[in-house]
């Protein structure tokens, strides 16, 4: 086709007028539905993050474009666009760290459980790609529902053989990022002084912020206890209902993937002291999988921290998550194994 007679061409181009350079040190990280509305803005900020020196953007449409703009910026991350299924395999060998933003989102109406039967096959398949050319990359997955996808990729990387629980991460930090931002509010606080936990899993009730624990200590009245868990809750059907059929949280959604993506590399950096939120395989509860602060280092999840003391309103909020838990998980184990 005429686009990637240009994409060649570009190709040639450079060859001839680049001089040779070493790749900068750093990692490879491949954004998997790079072109979507979390992968655009997501791949602009792992372009900008001075740790990534190799960026893949792979999608099952548009990535020549999206990785011609990108490739514009001045910043140190070479980048190269895989389009299609045939390229999924050279876009995924040699990666370090591979973020999954690939497929469809909410519209007005819907549950997350609802993008189920569209996504699951979706990251099934990647996750079978990783499985055959980076099993030991780390993987944050994205795609919803979440509380189902990370089973899938789980079960998915049992069957290879390849699975590491410590590097298979299910992205929670925008309920932290709207938990922080929402209680900054009430507090009068500036929100990146805020760090409230936010527990369970990523969907409606089981979405817990543990609002007693927040940094710094303070204390909330009945209404504001209630107020903010729901609207933390809910945060991503208030983005849904404003899009208004036009997608779900993209642009707030791909800043904390970023940040998540940056605390996970800075982890294999070997980082002391990295700790976030992030939906895990867990023995915390008696649940396979439950969302809680855990540490972060060179092999991925290195240590999974403890609940800590819950009120008796968050102990509620906890069975109620469990419960919705249980069936997300059995609903996602019982797909990859059919
Ligand atoms: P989008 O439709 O704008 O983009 C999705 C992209 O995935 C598209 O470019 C599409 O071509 C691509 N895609 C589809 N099938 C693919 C495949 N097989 N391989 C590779 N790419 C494929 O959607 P979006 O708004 O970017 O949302 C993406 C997903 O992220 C949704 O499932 C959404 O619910 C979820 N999400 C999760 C969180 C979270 O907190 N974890 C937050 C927001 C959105
Ligand atoms: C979010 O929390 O914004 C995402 O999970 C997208 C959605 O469907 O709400």
């Amino acid at each position: 086709s005429e686009s990637s007679e240009l994409m060649e061409e570009v190709a040639i181009l450079k060859g001839s007028n680049c001089r040779a350079k070493g790749a900068a040190p750093g990692f490879k990280v491949a954004v998997l539905g790079a072109s979507g509305g979390i992968g655009q803005p997501l791949s602009l900020l792992m372009k900008m993050n001075p740790l990534v020196s190799v960026l893949h953007l792979y999608d099952v449409v548009n990535t020549p474009g999206v990785t011609a703009d990108i490739s514009h910026m001045n910043t140190g991350a070479v980048v190269r666009g895989f389009l299609g299924q045939p390229q999924l395999e050279s876009a995924l060998t040699g990666m370090d760290l591979v973020i999954i933003p690939a497929g469809i989102p909410r519209k007005p109406g819907m549950t997350r459980d609802d993008l189920f039967n569209i996504n699951a096959g979706i990251v099934r398949t990647l996750c079978e790609g990783i499985a055959k050319c980076c099993p030991n990359a780390i993987v944050n997955v994205i795609s919803n529902p979440v509380n189902s996808t990370v089973p899938i990729a789980a079960e998915v990387f049992k069957k290879a053989g390849t699975y590491d629980p410590k590097r298979l991460l299910g992205v929670t930090t925008l309920d932290v990022v709207r938990a922080n931002t929402f209680v900054g509010e009430v507090l009068g606080l500036d929100p990146r002084d805020v760090n409230v936990p936010v527990v369970g899993g990523h969907a409606g009730v089981t979405i817990l912020p543990l609002l007693s624990q927040v940094n710094p200590p303070c204390s909330f009245t009945s209404e504001e206890i209630s107020y903010l868990t729901s609207r933390i809750q809910n945060g991503g059907t208030e983005v849904v209902e404003a899009k208004a059929g036009a997608g779900s949280a993209t642009l707030s959604m791909a800043y904390a993937a970023a940040k998540f993506a940056d605390a996970c590399l800075r982890g294999l950096r070997g980082d002391a002291g990295i700790v976030e939120c992030s939906y895990i395989a867990s023995q915390v509860t008696e649940l396979p999988f439950f969302a809680s602060k855990v540490r972060l280092g060179r092999s991925g999840v290195e240590e999974v921290l403890p609940l800590g003391p819950l009120n008796e309103f968050e102990r509620a909020g906890l069975e109620k998550a469990k419960g919705e838990l249980a069936e997300s998980i059995h609903k996602g184990v019982a797909f990859a194994n059919k």
